[in-house]
């Protein structure tokens, strides 16, 4: 069997699981009255379709401050920022973003400084890949992100996964280890299932066995907390041990990450973190309509912006206890299958059906009806886990969610 023999037999057993993952077509800015056109379509041939599918949970990606920001930005900084970081590529746009990122920040760690990212993922592979090495122990969540887990690999360090929210399991765990350097890895919202990481405790354990604690805040910042600031101010934590890294391409509605730390932790970074280095900076422009985002989401605007998202999540939340036998809400299996709605106090609600074809079914039935929520499937998530990965945004209106909620109200009634 020659290479792509080989690729394409792989690719057939993707198909024969359920496992082929497909890309759909979004026509124009993305706002819950998406334009969804399929890949054979002429342009502008796409219909609308009302979708509960993007981390923009403020509703800021088409936000016109933010757009005329991104525009603006560009026609002052133009299109690129022509180089990595420590050649020429760090712009004024990006050294206020960062000095204002960490004073969102300097409640919770001490000499607070920021730095800023071309994305989340790159974010989490250079610190991980800078605070550990070969002689690091990182204890890693279950349920973390995979690019938590591309970073310890990335760093070479031994991996030592905790069962979910478990800090008991933690604390075994970090007792046992022997290593020189110990970092504790985690989400701060999970991403797949809604929850919260008990972050406190985390932090009390990372005190008490001389641990960093690195916070992956990619679905807090913006959403949860005070003003808006994130799972640090939710928690009320303060430590110098503390990693903070927030990404800018849910909440904030445009793009890329920012890590806040203790001035030495990020000046560790600047020195030693490879994807920092040897990747060129993001355009300016990208930070400047971060800016803007701030101005609204860490703003009055940003305050009944969450306000009307945490009236959505209740109100989807009570649709599903209202409803049929088909529905679950809580952590409980439902009894001879059905549908799990996870307990999640954020706009991440994930429905569980188990099977990964009746995730794709349940997906083909609510797209039939004009509603788009994607299946997840493994290895997002735990074999036998798929589910429908609702998420709500204050851009959505009261009436889109209750239509989300008679849907699939409708279909359980009818499962299949
Ligand atoms: C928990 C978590 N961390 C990190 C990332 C990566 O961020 P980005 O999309 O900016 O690369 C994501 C999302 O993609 C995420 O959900």
């Amino acid at each position: 069997m020659n290479g792509l023999e080989d690729l394409r037999a792989r690719l057939a057993a993707l198909d024969q699981r359920q496992l082929r993952r497909t890309r759909r077509i979004v026509e124009g800015a993305w706002t819950p009255a998406a334009r969804l056109a399929d890949l054979d379509m002429p342009r502008g041939a796409g219909r609308e379709v009302l979708a509960f599918c993007s981390n923009d949970y403020l509703g800021l990606a088409s936000h016109p401050a933010v757009v005329e920001a991104l525009a603006a930005g560009a026609r002052r900084c133009g299109a690129g920022s022509g180089a990595s970081p420590l050649i020429s590529g760090h712009n004024a746009a990006h050294h206020d973003l960062e000095a204002r990122f960490a004073a969102t920040q300097s409640a919770h760690i001490p000499a607070a400084r920021a730095l800023h990212f071309g994305t989340g993922y790159l974010a989490n592979l250079a610190v991980i890949s800078a605070l550990a090495d070969r002689e690091t122990e990182v204890f890693s969540e279950e349920l973390n992100h995979a690019s938590l887990i591309d970073g310890i690999r990335l760093a070479y360090a031994r991996r030592r996964v905790y069962p979910h929210a478990d800090a008991d399991a933690l604390d075994a765990m970090l007792r046992a280890s022997t290593a020189r350097r110990r970092v504790i890895v985690t989400d701060a919202v999970f991403s797949m299932d809604g929850d919260l990481a008990p972050l406190s405790g985390l932090l009390a354990l990372a005190e008490r066995h001389d641990a960093w604690l690195v916070i992956d805040d990619a679905h807090g910042f913006g959403v949860l907390g005070p003003g808006g600031r994130g799972s640090l101010a939710h928690f009320g934590l303060h430590s110098d041990r503390i990693v903070y890294m927030a990404t800018l391409g849910k909440a904030m509605g445009v793009g890329g990450a920012l890590v806040c730390a203790h001035d030495d932790v990020i000046e560790w970074l600047i020195q030693r973190a490879r994807p920092y280095i040897y990747s060129t900076a993001a355009p300016p422009a990208l930070a400047a309509a971060v800016a803007a985002a701030f101005d609204i989401a860490l703003g009055a605007e940003g305050e009944a912006l969450r306000a009307a998202l945490r009236a959505h999540v209740a109100r989807l939340r009570a649709a599903f206890g209202a409803a049929t036998a088909g529905y679950t809400v809580g952590a409980a299996a439902p009894p001879g299958g059905g549908w799990r709605l996870l307990s999640s106090p954020t706009p991440i609600q994930p429905i569980v059906v188990g099977g990964n074809e009746a995730a794709l079914a349940l997906a083909a039935a609510l797209l039939d009806r004009g509603i788009w929520v994607p299946a997840i499937r493994p290895p997002t998530v735990p074999e036998g886990t798929a589910r429908l990965r609702v998420t709500l945004s204050a851009a959505h209106t009261a009436e889109q969610v209750e239509r989300l909620a008679t849907v699939l109200q409708d279909l359980a009634a009818r499962p299949g």
